[in-house]
């Protein structure tokens, strides 16, 4: 859309300036559509010029397109849909610090799910306590371990004493197991200033990732955090705390896709999207929709998995969702098939609330894990055949025998509030 340009003649100038040129910048509606099962419910397509935006500023985006009229008068709700972010547009972000082939080559790992943790009890641990849970979780088998998002700097455990006992724990679990291993220090904090400086720390530790809040923390600091982690070879993992206050209302508010794709120009590596089988709300189809808006380069409109555009990210690196909230062995089999090789598993409970301790909850895991990936590259059909594959690995692996028992009774079974 080009803007529409005014002389004086046109409106009729009266204030003695010999010439002038007016600009105007409107957003244009496009078409408009009822929603199917609705009376008086309308989905309504804008489109606005790109002169309106700052080139590489999502904060700016987001100031103009989910602005004041949210809360208009004569509107009863709104929702912002998805959104398409034009190549033009697209080109002027730099995306994912480092994208899905860079980390997986700095990690040496391929061919299947990073597994994770995150660790319990988030708060009230002192920083050695909380360096031995670490150093037990990766020397048992998993990839990462997480600060829960609500670990930032507390009196019981401050920044500082935390990432000096963690990069202790993953460097001693790197030695003894010949794989390298890390845990999202979290640098979210108060300010931009202090979560750089945090981030500083880490970088200085030779942590190979940190982690942000991108939406507590706000857009503008995860910016900076990821042109940062950028430039010392830092991955990004980011949490989504507050994303179920703007995007779980069917009629009011962002969709998770738009928040996703806004993460995606803001950067970062991994992100947070919910387990569809776990704890949290998302629907398979549509969370199978905004995976591939995060990891594909090009994207086709497809209205049943809730994809209003075609999207063309023209080369941005791609991010890594992350599975995590309330699962355990047993949803190993569906979250190797949904999430497929580019994702990370995490189980907090789901590996801490091990009978038998933080190492062989993180053995169940890996065992499992492993189990899944073999069958499933042996043609065998893991929706069908998951809970077989599970027990017949169980059989040799006295971890995951405890595993299973413990968690065989735990399922989330409630219908999804955001359906299509
Ligand atoms: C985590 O720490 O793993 C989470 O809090 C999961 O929740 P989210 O998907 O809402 O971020
Ligand atoms: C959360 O905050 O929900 C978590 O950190 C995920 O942990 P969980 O695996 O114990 O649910
Ligand atoms: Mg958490």
């Amino acid at each position: 859309m080009s803007p529409q340009t005014e002389t004086k003649a046109g409106v009729g100038f009266q204030a003695g300036v010999k010439d002038y040129r007016l600009t105007y910048y409107t957003p244009e509606y496009k078409d408009i559509e009822l929603i199917a099962g609705e009376e008086n419910q309308y989905i309504a397509y804008v489109a606005y010029p790109l002169d309106l935006f700052e080139e590489g500023s999502v904060t700016n985006m987001l100031t103009s397109i989910v602005g004041n009229f949210f809360g208009f008068k004569a509107l009863r709700a709104l929702r912002l849909e998805d959104l398409r972010i034009p190549p033009a547009y697209s080109k002027t972000f730099l995306g994912p610090p480092h994208g899905i082939q860079v980390e997986r080559d700095k990690l040496n790992k391929y061919g299947r799910p990073l597994l994770g943790c995150t660790i319990k009890p988030k708060l009230g641990l002192s920083a050695k306590n909380y360096g031995r849970a670490v150093y037990e979780c990766l020397r048992g088998g998993l990839d990462f371990t997480k600060d829960d998002e609500n670990v930032n700097s507390e009196p019981f455990m401050r920044w500082r004493d935390r990432f000096c006992f963690v990069a202790e724990a993953f460097y001693k679990a790197q030695n003894e197991t010949g794989e390298i291993k890390g845990h999202y220090l979290n640098a979210t904090a108060g300010t931009t200033e202090e979560i750089l400086r945090r981030a500083d720390y880490a970088s200085e530790l030779g942590a190979p990732i940190i982690m942000h809040d991108y939406l507590t923390g706000g857009f503008t600091a995860n910016t900076s955090l990821a042109i940062y982690s950028r430039n010392k070879g830092l991955l990004l993992h980011i949490h989504r705390a507050m994303h179920a206050v703007i995007d779980r209302q069917r009629n009011h508010g962002m969709h998770f896709r738009v928040l996703a794709k806004a993460l995606r120009m803001s950067s970062g590596d991994h992100i947070h999207v919910g387990t569809v089988v776990g704890k949290l709300e998302g629907e398979r189809k549509v969370t199978l929709g905004f995976f591939d808006l995060l990891r594909d380069d090009y994207i086709e409109k497809d209205r049943k998995r809730g994809i209003y555009f075609t999207q063309d990210w023209v080369s941005m690196r791609g991010v890594i969702p992350v599975a995590s909230g309330g699962i355990h062995v047993w949803h190993m089999p569906a979250l190797t098939e949904i999430f497929g090789d580019d994702s990370v598993l995490q189980f907090g409970g789901g590996t801490l609330g091990h009978p038998w301790g933080n190492a062989p909850g993180a053995i169940a895991n890996r065992v499992a894990l492993e189990a899944c990936v073999q069958a499933r590259n042996e043609g065998r059909d893991l929706a069908r055949e998951g809970n077989e594959i599970i027990r017949e690995a169980a059989q040799w692996s006295p971890e995951l025998a405890a595993a299973c028992e413990i968690w065989k009774a735990i399922k989330f079974e409630f219908d999804t509030i955001d359906v299509l």
